[in-house]
């Protein structure tokens, strides 16, 4: 494995988890078990996170432009979700982490909402790694929501407009303090040799490190994750402590 160093392991690593299709179609088989294929990667870089003392790590699982896909694989990324909770919440209590949603969940199909909510309940008092799902999330959408209610505020006269601060902006998000409480990410890795941010984390990755790496998804190995975090480490290295 490769050397990192404890001293500068980032608290929260964010992952969009690109590459599900191109793996499924160079084996010619259905995007969906590219998607299973994901979720098995995802079950070991959860495990791994965990073992590297990362405090928090989020996921993309689906945003809210995943939904203009295929009936077929928009319900097949939602199964897998039921799926992963039905066979791994056992483990996750065991293991202490919390898992937490960014995201409007609500308007996900009903099967997935229950067990989403059951996985939230069963591990809210657990205090290992924070497991964040980025679920039907977008950033510009969660930026707009926080100014929603902020306006709202303003409005009924409970704020000052010279009140709006950056930390209030910041508390109003899915990361924020009325949600999951993530600080922001000090790395956040693409897979796939797509290098875009997609509508992910626009806001809390401002200064984070982009590390991105040609490896599909379903094949990302922990192995490769120690990769990015070391190129992560050989950076933070060079530019000196934040
Ligand atoms: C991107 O690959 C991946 C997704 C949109 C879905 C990610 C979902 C999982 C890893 C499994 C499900 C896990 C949970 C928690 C729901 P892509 O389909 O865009 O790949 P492509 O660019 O090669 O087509």
């Amino acid at each position: 494995m490769t050397e990192l160093i404890k001293e500068l392991m980032p608290q929260h690593v964010a992952i969009i988890m690109d590459g599900n299709g191109r793996w499924a179609k160079s084996r010619g088989v259905p995007r969906v078990a590219g998607h299973r294929a994901g979720m098995e990667a995802m079950k070991k870089i959860v495990d791994h996170s965990d073992k590297l003392g990362i405090k928090y790590l989020t996921v993309y699982a689906f945003s809210t432009e995943n939904w203009k896909r295929s009936m077929e694989e928009v319900s097949g990324i939602f199964g897998l979700l039921v799926a992963f909770v039905k066979r791994d919440l056992k483990e996750l209590i065991e293991n202490n982490v919390r898992v937490e949603v960014l995201g409007d969940y609500s308007s996900i199909p009903e099967d997935a909402r229950r067990s989403l909510q059951k996985t939230l309940d069963d591990t809210k008092a657990d205090t290992g790694l924070q497991f964040n799902i980025a679920l039907n999330y977008g950033a510009r959408d969660e930026i707009r929501r926080s100014v929603e209610d902020i306006a709202a505020k303003v409005k009924a006269g409970q704020l000052e407009p010279e009140d709006v601060t950056e930390e209030l902006i910041a508390e109003g998000l899915w990361t924020g303090k009325s949600h999951s409480y993530t600080p922001d990410p000090e790395l956040i890795i693409r897979t796939s040799g797509e290098e875009r941010l997609s509508n992910f984390l626009l806001w809390q990755g401002a200064y984070s490190e982009f590390v991105f790496t040609d490896v599909l998804w379903p094949d990302f190995t922990p192995e490769e994750y120690e990769k990015c975090i070391a190129e992560y480490q050989s950076r933070d290295r060079r530019f000196g402590g934040r």
